[in-house]
């Protein structure tokens, strides 16, 4: 039976509408906690909402997208209006994009560090404030296994995900006096819309389907499979619990051994 560690607790999350987000939403709701979901596809989001609320816990849907200061300010203060507190902050919206060095547009990368990094900034500068008012909390950053090491064709991805790592590392400095842990979680692939799409780009332009280049990744992994989301939001929900008080500015490997291999 699933623990029920975040009772009354109140969570943002970030890139909830779907993937890893929205396992992450879940999981809180179904420990207890009251959910403040924010993505930018309203629709999806709400959804995520609606399935939170299932568990008996009251969520909202709010959209947001986290590379506007003014948005996620918006958000943050009407998840604290609503619940009177903010205990955890999962960052997990994020894109991918990636192209050989030379055909990076300046767009390209800037559209990227958005999202990716700069939206990673404006939430934990948004919650950091209220989490050491109350003296406790956790913020939990999705980076990537791009963050750790690297591949062809990905500069903007990686550089955005190793970005996160350094950010999560101060952040996680600045908070401890405050009682609050800040840590980062590196996914190695894993069965979402974003690693879909990727398949269907990538894999045709190697000769496969998408469903072959799935597999193909695959079995580049120890575990010889990609994660579901589930298996990224348990380490997640590890991490704002009681179990990980001691646990700060780490940079988690959830990938089933890559990283290592
Ligand atoms: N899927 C993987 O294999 C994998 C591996 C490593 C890291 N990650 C990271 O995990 C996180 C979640 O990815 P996912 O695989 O669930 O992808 P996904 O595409 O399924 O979900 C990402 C969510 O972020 C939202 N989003 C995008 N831009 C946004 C913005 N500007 N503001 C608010 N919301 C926005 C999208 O609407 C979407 O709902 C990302 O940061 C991604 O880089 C994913």
């Amino acid at each position: 039976m699933t623990p029920k560690r975040f009772v009354n607790q109140v969570a943002i999350v970030t890139g909830a509408a779907g993937g890893i987000g929205r396992a992450c939403a879940l999981r809180f709701a179904q420990e207890g906690a009251h959910v403040a979901c924010l993505d930018t596809r309203a629709a999806n989001n709400e959804d995520t909402a609606a399935q939170c609320r299932e568990h008996g816990v009251e969520a909202l849907a709010l959209t947001c997208n986290v590379s506007q200061k003014a948005e996620v300010q918006a958000a943050v203060q009407a998840t604290e209006e609503t619940w009177g507190r903010v205990d955890i902050l999962v960052a997990a919206a994020g894109i991918y994009s990636g192209s050989p060095l030379v055909e990076v547009s300046l767009e390209q990368w800037q559209r990227l560090i958005d999202v990716n990094l700069t939206g990673v900034f404006l939430t934990n500068q948004a919650v950091a404030p209220i989490l050491m008012r109350q003296r406790s909390g956790s913020i939990i950053n999705i980076s990537s296994m791009a963050g750790k090491t690297s591949w062809p064709a990905t500069a903007e991805y990686s550089a955005s995900k190793t970005g996160v790592i350094g950010l999560t590392r101060s952040v996680a400095m600045e908070l401890a006096p405050y009682g609050v842990t800040v840590n980062a979680v590196c996914p190695g692939n894993t069965l979402t819309d974003m690693v879909r799409k990727v398949a269907a780009t990538v894999g045709p332009q190697e000769g496969l389907t998408a469903e072959e280049w799935l597999q193909r990744r695959a079995q580049d992994c120890p575990m010889k499979r990609m994660a579901e989301p589930w298996e990224i939001a348990g380490v997640v929900a590890f991490l704002a619990s009681p179990d990980s008080r001691y646990l700060t500015g780490q940079a988690i490997e959830v990938d089933g051994g890559m990283v290592m291999s």
